[in-house]
């Protein structure tokens, strides 16, 4: 860590050489960025969790260049696992699977299983190709806050706790991976939904994969999918598009700040207390844009923000997801000072 903060870079070689020396990278991959270190470096890892402000019990993803680097992580590879791989690596896809003895604690959580994944990006994976080794990566944000898919949010998200900055632009999926749990062979979850769709898996399976239901074993064993998750710093209220207006006019009346992320164009108040975003109505482009967009209606000194909900869809699933999360801490009968209070 330097006083003069990180290096903004879009030379892999730094990145690689500052992998080596111990260093914590901000990577680009398609999802959001990580913030790496060498997984097996239980020094970079002691830093990465003091970066995060994350719980030690928290397991972090291992990146690989290929998937034949498994063997190095996994002590069986399930052949449904296998076949995951082989259809969506590099992709937004994660691998929960029994490890071998040599995984850290540190990166497991303390847990019999690692969760891998090969992320598509091509100066991520210029890096993790050059390095030769696995790379453990959260998403390089503070720890319960919003994922960043820009290499300005993570500068603004860690500052000085993070030592590189590799630049490879805004992240083309926007949301997490879909994170599949092969802690039981025979019954593959899926723990955290993503742009890969279990009906996309399904095929690729050819026999459908459940969710667990929320207060299972699997679920408690993936702690970075707790309800209040993906949070921004100002309340978020998910509402219909019938309710919307009305909530808005409420706080308008009171004075506050107000963001909007909304489907459709929508009625303006004065400029200075509403800031609206109107986002994509395909998923894909949605999602793509949705951390973007909340950070800049935090950024932009929002009291409130709302987001019209969107459809109930197996689609749209993953930002659903992220929306509840997002919206997680705010309770409109609670005062405000209960909801910072939570956060
Ligand atoms: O798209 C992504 O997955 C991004 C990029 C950077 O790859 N990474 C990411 O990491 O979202 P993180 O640490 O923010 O979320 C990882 C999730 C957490 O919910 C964690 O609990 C779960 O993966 N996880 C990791 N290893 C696990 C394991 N062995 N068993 C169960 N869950 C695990
Ligand atoms: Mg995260």
């Amino acid at each position: 860590m330097s006083s003069t903060g990180p290096v903004l870079t879009t030379d892999s070689r730094i990145a690689v050489e500052a992998l080596r020396a111990g260093k914590l990278v901000a990577i680009p991959t398609e999802t959001v960025y990580g913030l790496g270190v060498d997984a097996a470096n239980p020094e970079a890892m002691a830093r990465l969790y003091a970066a995060k402000g994350r719980p030690a019990n928290h397991p972090v993803i291992v990146h690989l260049a290929d998937r034949v680097q498994l063997r190095d992580w996994v002590a069986e590879v399930p052949e449904d696992a296998w076949r995951l791989a082989e259809a969506f690596w590099p992709g937004p896809l994660t691998l929960i699977l029994p490890k071998t003895a040599h995984v850290l604690d540190a990166v497991t959580g303390g847990q019999p299983t690692v969760g891998l994944r090969v992320p598509n990006h091509p100066l991520t994976l210029d890096v993790l190709r050059a390095f030769g080794s696995g790379v453990a990566a959260p998403s390089a944000n503070r720890f319960g806050k919003l994922s960043p898919t820009r290499p300005e949010h993570v500068l603004d998200a860690l500052g000085h706790r993070v030592d590189v900055i590799l630049d490879g632009g805004p992240c083309r999926v926007g949301l997490e991976s879909t994170i599949v749990s092969f802690a039981d062979a025979k019954h593959p979850m899926i723990l955290r939904p993503g742009m890969i769709t279990a009906a996309q898996i399904a095929q690729v399976l050819g026999r459908p994969v459940n969710y667990p239901d929320d207060d299972s074993a699997a679920m408690h064993s993936a702690p970075g999918t707790l309800p209040a998750h993906y949070a921004p710093k100002v309340p978020v209220e998910l509402v219909d598009a019938a309710t919307l207006q009305e909530r808005i006019t409420d706080c308008y009346e009171q004075g506050m700040r107000i963001g909007a992320l909304v489907l459709q164009p929508f009625p303006d108040y004065s400029e200075s207390h509403l800031s609206v975003i109107i986002a994509p109505e395909q998923a894909e482009a949605y999602a793509e844009q949705l951390y973007a967009s909340l950070w800049e209606l935090d950024r932009a000194g929002c009291e409130r923000i709302f987001v019209e909900t969107v459809p109930d869809t197996d689609e749209w699933k993953a930002v659903l997801d992220r929306l509840n999360r997002a919206a997680q801490s705010f309770r409109p009968d609670q005062p405000l000072y209960a909801i910072q209070e939570n956060r």
